[in-house]
């Protein structure tokens, strides 16, 4: 196959995306456009990579000085003083064509959904054809703002593309249209460029004209169809975005699936693309996994939960609707129902957080559990103590905060409140309904409550007196 040479068409504005920053700079959920464009296009392993700038350039340059997408491209930046259209910005990479002879790729930034592989194939298609310019067409459900493919003659050849703005009405009936990426002989399209003419409706210099310049010549012009249209999406409005973005979540989860990842509701479950999840894991519906949360193998997270970079080791069950933040949870822990781990929360093994409790800035040692309705917060609780139901930690006196130690295997009675600063000693006892606020030696029963006295009689002997008055 030719050598192989990459322009990329990145000058223009983001008017119609509402802002002032290069269109090609526009994110999606995980990356700018132009990133999906060079990492779509690195593959192909180009000798270089013209990239066409204009608008705002030093915006694009600094983005990809910083971009792991610039791997692999040897990138040429290009001037476009003015933004005079799609043929006017590949006249302004003609210079850093000048010594390559090949086929040249051309894309739009703003294409950022399509795949190596397609391109493989176009470029394949481009050279068994031994076409002079090839380019991907695919079918648009509605064909909207896009360039219409012309066709004509007994063996439908493409004949021109004309823009929609153009088209009569019988050509903007045609559901064929041009996705933005052409194969060119580098010999045909220097002199192609330069003969560009701006006599049209919005008075540009389209690239597109080329097409009717090599088929009027008798060129091999040839449009390979995209069985895939997703893939030629182009991004033109907010409601492009939001397209691209929900292809590029489903591919993700897709991705992941193909891993060994068990999705129960693939549709209601939202990645970012930053996340990873080991084989094995289980996720199930309403799932939400942000940042730079990791899941470990065999975990399974029961559905409705929201988990924001959060570290989950191997075997672990994140039971219905808990919150995670900034935590992480050790091999085989058991968290919620309806659990609100915040963060700082550092969960050794086989911890157990049950329902309605909530930590911050704690860490409980392997096999410690909170099973109910408990705060924790600024604590740290020794390894298989006992954290009793409605357990509070006093953390904040109103003006600072305190910390409070619980020992290894201590026991702390339900309902009890520890006032911090505080220790529980290794295998205490706190009784039920406690108040701490003094420490609890080792071994030691804490109780800190009224003591109980019980008036023999008193229940009845009020009970009749109410009756003797109802009577009268
Ligand atoms: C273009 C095609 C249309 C095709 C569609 C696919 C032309 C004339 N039309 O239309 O046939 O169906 O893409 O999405 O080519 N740009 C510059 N300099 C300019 C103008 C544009 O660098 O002077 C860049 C833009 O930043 C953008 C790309 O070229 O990345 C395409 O420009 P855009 O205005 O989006 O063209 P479309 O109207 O989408
Ligand atoms: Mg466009």
């Amino acid at each position: 196959m030719d050598k192989i040479c990459c322009v990329i068409l990145a000058a223009g504005v983001g008017k119609r995306m509402g802002g002032d920053l290069p269109k090609a700079l526009t994110q999606t959920r995980e990356k700018a456009l132009i990133d999906h464009v060079l990492f779509g296009l690195a593959p192909l392993k180009p000798s270089k990579t013209v990239i066409v700038v204009g608008h705002r350039r030093e915006l694009l340059e600094e983005h990809l000085r910083n971009s792991p997408s610039a791997h692999g491209h040897s990138i040429e930046y290009v001037l476009q003083e003015q933004q005079l259209g799609t043929g006017d910005a590949v006249r302004a990479a003609l210079p850093a064509l000048a010594s390559f002879q090949g086929t040249v790729i051309l894309t739009y930034a703003d294409h950022p959904l399509f795949t190596p592989e397609t391109l493989k194939h176009l470029l394949e298609f481009h050279s068994f054809k031994r076409a002079t310019l090839s380019m991907l067409s695919f079918q648009a459900p509605p064909p909207n703002g896009y360039g219409r493919i012309i066709r004509a003659g007994a063996s439908a050849q493409v004949v021109r593309i004309t823009e929609a703005r153009d088209c009569s009405p019988e050509e903007l009936l045609i559901s064929e249209v041009n996705s933005g990426f052409y194969a060119v002989d580098s010999a045909f399209l220097k002199p192609a460029v330069e003969g560009l003419s701006n006599k049209n409706s919005q008075g540009e210099y389209y690239l597109t004209d080329i097409v009717e310049k090599a088929a009027k010549e008798g060129q091999t012009v040839v449009a390979f169809p995209l069985s895939e249209a997703e893939e030629a999406a182009g991004v033109n409005s907010p409601a492009d975005l939001a397209r691209i973005n929900a292809v590029l979540a489903r591919r993700e989860i897709l991705k992941l699936a193909e891993s060994g990842v068990i999705f129960d509701d693939p549709h209601t479950c939202y990645l970012d693309a930053t996340v990873t999840i080991a084989a094995g894991a289980r996720i199930g519906p309403n799932v939400q996994l942000r940042g730079m949360t990791s899941i470990g193998s065999s975990v399974l997270i029961e559905g409705s939960s929201l988990i924001i970079d959060a570290t989950i080791a191997a075997n672990v069950v994140i039971k219905f609707g808990s919150r995670l933040e900034q935590c992480s949870v050790g091999d085989g822990s058991s968290v919620g129902p309806f659990a609100n781990l915040r963060a700082g929360t550092v969960l050794a093994q086989e911890v157990r957080i049950g329902n309605f409790v909530e930590t911050k800035n704690v860490t409980l040692q392997a096999g410690a559990k909170a099973s109910h309705l408990s705060y924790l917060g600024d604590c740290s609780v020794g390894e298989g103590a006992n954290i009793g139901a409605g357990t509070i930690t006093c953390n904040y006196d109103g003006y600072n905060k305190a910390h409070s130690i619980i020992g290894k295997n201590a026991f702390i009675g339900s309902n009890s409140c520890l006032v911090a600063p505080v220790t529980v000693g290794e295998g205490a006892l706190v009784a039920a309904g406690s108040v701490i606020t003094r420490d609890v030696p080792k071994d030691a029963l804490g109780l800190g409550r009224a003591k109980q006295e019980n008036k023999e009689g008193w229940a009845k002997l009020r009970r009749e007196q109410r009756e003797d008055k109802k009577g009268r």
